[in-house]
């Protein structure tokens, strides 16, 4: 259990995750998330690491300097065709920075990019989180039937158990 800032936290995901489901047309978006090593950590702080890798157009080698600069959308036809305004990876840095860490960027052309941040935050006391055992018949509805999940066609790698688990918990 960590205690961080579940908001900011969010807003980077959902660029990086908003980002790699814009630019990618076929094959993957993943998301992996880790404990980032206890050695890189400042004392009494953990790390997470995140990585989000897709298999899209991918970001000419030229271009990876000045990604996490505000408003660096490529060319104008790359920015006309996918919107946006160019600010998400700079305001993702900040927010990434803010909170110890740091986010690089892997590219290649045409075959898709990683984007792995690092961030700390403080251990929670978990004592000080209310419970509350779930009845056999139960499901935890109220914390994901809000949330709208999209499925894809399943890739070897991939279990199949998200699928029934979300369409136990009712998610839509
Ligand atoms: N996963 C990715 N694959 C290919 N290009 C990317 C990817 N992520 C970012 N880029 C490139 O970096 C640019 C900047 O990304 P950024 O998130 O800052 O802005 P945006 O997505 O264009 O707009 P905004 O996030 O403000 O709506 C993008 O316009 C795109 O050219
Ligand atoms: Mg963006």
């Amino acid at each position: 259990m960590l205690r961080g800032d579940p908001g900011r936290l969010r807003q980077v995901l959902l660029n990086l995750l908003g980002n790699a489901m814009k630019f990618t047309e076929q094959g993957f978006v993943s998301l992996t998330v880790e404990r980032a090593s206890a050695a890189a950590a400042p004392e009494g702080l953990v790390g997470l690491t995140a990585r989000i890798a897709d298999s899209g157009i991918g970001i000419a080698a030229d271009r990876l300097a000045d990604l996490f600069t505000s408003f660096q959308q490529g060319s104008g036809s790359i920015a006309r065709r996918f919107g946006g305004t160019g600010l998400g990876l700079a305001i993702s840095k900040e927010i990434v920075e803010r909170m110890g860490g740091s986010i690089t960027v892997r590219s290649t052309e045409g075959q898709g990019s990683t984007f792995t941040f690092t961030v700390f935050m403080r251990p929670g006391d978990p004592t000080r989180v209310k419970t509350r055992q779930l009845t056999p018949n139960e499901t935890p509805v109220g914390a994901c039937a809000r949330l709208s999940i999209l499925l894809s066609r399943t890739m070897r790698s991939t279990p199949p158990s998200p699928a029934c688990t979300s369409a136990a918990w009712a998610m839509t």
